[in-house]
């Protein structure tokens, strides 16, 4: 038996993830309050409470916990020194939360525990002839990569041949926008056949449920997820090989949640982890409309003590991010009367009080059959201060 509410779920962010994560905490009658700068964050519409506050307040975390019996983030900047003070749950663990936030940590974590990931080496030397030597040793093309900190592709560079001669000033290198500063590291540049993303869900009492891979197709550009696709167009046997990869890499971390699993499959068969994002994911939109338990519904149950939900997709789907068109400011949307007059095609616009360029602003998700092609359509006639 349950009192009302069923949990007081306190959540570290408030964008999107939190708007949907609040928007099914309500039809659960879970309490959330949510913690954000902005006075207007897009979670804040369905929150509630809004604690308005820096993500890394140690004064704010605390007031947020306060009234919540359970804390968790929709984004990984939080201080987990501060949230193992709290004395209160925190779900994915603050332990998670620290190797996570480190790649190289995470990397070495993974690889403790057998995950196959692309071969990595830490760089710490400020020395640009060592440095140099260390990448001839390594092998091009490599993979740059911060430590810490980076998102949507920035602190990622590919760099595919040595360094120009009589380079001595290794911090930055012309070919890398990171520092080699010694919070960096290099790996394998993979060939990418695919990349693909597995949603794994843990329990508070440890059972792991996955989700069949989508495919997650980038924006060259921005570096950001432009469109997610399931099915992914792979073999049913690289199916099962994804879903076992992404739940022995959430079982080698503790805490309770949905997890992201970032994977590449490579023109040589292989399947490999890149990167765990321990929350709800741009890749898992598209479970909303077309999976049983959506990964917003499943976050909450997990971290809550509820039974996990199913994790079938129930019909194909294709989901496209509305990015923000090149002029700043008050969001003006064109084009929503033509993507709501489509059928099998839901619109989620996420109520930023600001647009940006690039900015994620919303999201469409298309399903049944001919999913890409309606995606698209609708896509291409929905802008937010386009030109
Ligand atoms: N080892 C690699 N080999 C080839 N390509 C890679 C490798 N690592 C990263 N990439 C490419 O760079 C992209 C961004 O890398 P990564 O996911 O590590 O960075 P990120 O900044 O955390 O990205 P995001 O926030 O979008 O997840 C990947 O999606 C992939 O396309
Ligand atoms: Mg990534």
């Amino acid at each position: 038996m349950y009192r009302s509410p069923i949990a007081r779920v306190g959540l570290i962010g408030g964008g999107q993830l939190g708007l949907m994560v609040a928007r099914e905490a309500i039809a659960l009658d879970i309490e959330i309050s949510i913690l954000d700068p902005h006075p207007f964050p897009p979670a804040a519409r369905c929150a509630f409470r809004h604690i308005q506050g820096a993500l890394d307040d140690p004064d704010a975390i605390r007031t947020l916990a306060e009234n919540c019996d359970i804390i968790s983030y929709e984004i990984e900047t939080g201080d987990p020194g501060t949230l193992r003070r709290l004395r209160k749950p925190v779900e994915p663990s603050p332990a998670t939360l620290e190797i996570i936030q480190d790649k190289l940590v995470q990397r070495r974590h993974l690889e403790g525990a057998g995950i196959p990931m692309p071969a990595f080496r830490e760089l710490k030397t400020e020395d640009a002839d060592e440095t140099a030597r260390i990448l001839q040793d390594f092998g091009y093309p490599l993979v740059h990569k911060t430590r810490r900190g980076g998102y949507d592709g920035r602190g990622v560079a590919v760099i595919n041949t040595p360094l120009p001669a009589g380079q001595n000033d290794p911090t930055p290198l012309p070919a890398s926008p990171i520092s080699w500063n010694g919070e960096s590291y290099i790996e394998e540049a993979v060939s990418i056949r695919k990349e693909l993303a597995v949603l794994v869900a843990r329990s508070t009492d440890g059972e792991i449920r996955s989700y069949e891979p989508v495919e997650m197709h980038f924006d060259p550009s921005l570096n950001l997820v432009d469109a997610v696709i399931y099915p992914a167009d792979i073999p049913p046997e690289t199916v099962t090989v994804c879903r076992d990869t992404a739940m022995a890499a959430v079982a080698a971390l503790s805490g309770a949640g949905i997890f992201a699993v970032e994977l590449f499959y490579t023109d040589d068969h292989r399947v490999l982890v890149n990167e765990i994002a321990p929350r709800p994911h741009n890749s898992g939109h598209l479970t909303i409309e077309a999976a049983v338990t959506s990964q917003f519904q499943q976050h909450l149950r997990a971290i809550t003590g509820l039974p996990l939900g199913d994790t079938t997709f129930h019909q194909p789907a294709v989901m496209r991010n509305i990015l923000g068109g090149p002029v700043p400011g008050e969001p003006h949307y064109r084009g929503v009367d033509a993507v709501l007059s489509e059928s099998e095609v839901s619109l989620h616009l996420y109520g930023k009080k600001e647009t940006r360029p690039g900015r994620k602003m919303g999201h469409i998700t298309a399903t049944g059959a001919d999913g890409w092609d309606k995606a698209h359509r609708s896509w291409r006639k929905i802008s937010v201060n386009g030109v």
